[in-house]
């Protein structure tokens, strides 16, 4: 808990979160307990952080860089095999999402990293679906869930799976909401992309990618110019040293940029929270929302993040309200919805503000 007079306005405010990887969620304590019922060997004997829940969370504290986690991440992931095991992780994502005050999320998933292990992408699917359905019923909470192709991978592995959860119907049926890009960014520029957000933008699916993390400003502009993506996952750099006329862009266009502040600080791409552009994007007006990225491997979810700013920024309840309407003006659920959670957001600061204006 964060110390800031604001930390139960924060917790109680209907947030949305854009930008959350199922497989990140997946805490130590988890992982090593799939990895025994699964059979799977974690490699200790190259890397004495496999020795126990406590030493790798321990080593999640000293990632050097994205790719420096990503090795941990992909491992990790490597204990998720059944659908049982899909159904858990993500259900206890959204029940922890849930007692943070997030009220709609939309999730990233990894199926490259997982069909190429042998699971099938309807196990994954199928089962984050039923976790879906169920947060719905027991928290009121409304999900969509993101297909993300990898970055490391050939074009042609992407194209492949694309293919795949189009001619099954997912997007189609609404399975899926979109598709995402992620993993190692700077060797990858967003060009490379090219044919298969072509395709996606072709059959009107919803596309977004991971720019300007570790990448240039100039991957977001590549996003933008040559992918024609509708969202930047992260755009940091965008802010922290892009130019104006790339802020006035992502402002004109409404770009939501999905940015992870905790996340950014552990992986190196700022120093410390106090580096992160916070007070730029809410002086120009871009679209943002705050997330958690891989909350088990940063440690923080969503509140935490939220929290992390404001005991560095100090924000007012109304700046914070301009933030929360903000994450759901650009959140892919429908406009009921979507008046249905400003209704909630301004109940929780309306009685923010009766209850202070009392005392
Ligand atoms: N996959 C999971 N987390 C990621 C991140 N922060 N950047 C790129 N790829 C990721
Ligand atoms: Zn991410």
């Amino acid at each position: 808990m964060c110390n800031t007079p604001l930390h139960a306005f924060l917790a109680a405010l209907p947030k949305a979160e854009h930008h959350m990887h199922l497989e990140g969620s997946l805490e130590p304590e988890l992982l090593f307990e799939l990895a025994a019922k699964n059979r799977i060997t974690l490699p200790l004997s190259s890397d004495a952080a496999f020795a126990s829940p406590a030493s790798l969370r321990a080593r999640y504290e000293a990632f050097q860089n994205l790719d420096d986690f990503l090795g941990y991440y992909y491992i990790g992931m490597s204990v998720l095999v059944d659908a049982a095991d899909f159904e858990a992780l993500a259900y206890a994502y959204f029940a922890k999402a849930a007692s943070q005050g997030v009220r709609h999320a939309e999730v990233f998933f990894d199926p490259q990293a997982h069909t190429d292990r042998g699971v099938e992408l309807a196990t994954i699917v199928g089962s984050v679906r039923k976790a879906q359905d169920r947060a719905e019923a027991d928290f009121g909470l409304s999900s969509e869930l993101i297909m993300c192709l990898l970055r490391h991978l050939p074009l042609s592995s992407a194209l492949e799976t694309f293919k795949h959860a189009n001619d099954a119907g997912y997007f189609k049926d609404g399975t899926l909401a979109a598709i995402g890009m992620d993993s190692s960014e700077k060797p990858f520029p967003p060009p490379l992309w090219k044919d298969l957000f072509a395709a996606a933008e072709g059959l009107g699916i919803r596309r977004t990618i991971h720019a300007g993390e570790e990448g240039p400003p100039l991957y977001v502009t590549q996003s933008l110019d040559v992918l024609h993506a509708q969202r930047i996952d992260h755009g940091v750099r965008a802010l922290t040293e892009g130019d104006d006329a790339l802020v006035a862009r992502l402002v004109a266009s409404k770009t939501l940029l999905t940015m992870c502040p905790i996340s950014n600080v552990k992986l190196n791409c700022i120093p410390s929270i106090a580096a992160f552009p916070l007070r730029r994007l809410i002086e120009t007006g871009v679209r943002f929302s705050i997330n958690s990225d891989d909350p088990a491997y940063f440690g923080g979810y969503i509140l935490e993040n939220y929290c992390a700013l404001q005991d560095v920024f100090d924000l007012s309840v109304r700046e914070w309200e301009t933030i929360a309407k903000g994450s759901i003006a650009g959140s892919w659920c429908s406009e009921e919805r979507k008046a249905q959670l400003f209704l909630e957001i301004d109940d929780v600061v309306h009685a923010y503000v009766m209850e202070n204006e009392e005392q």
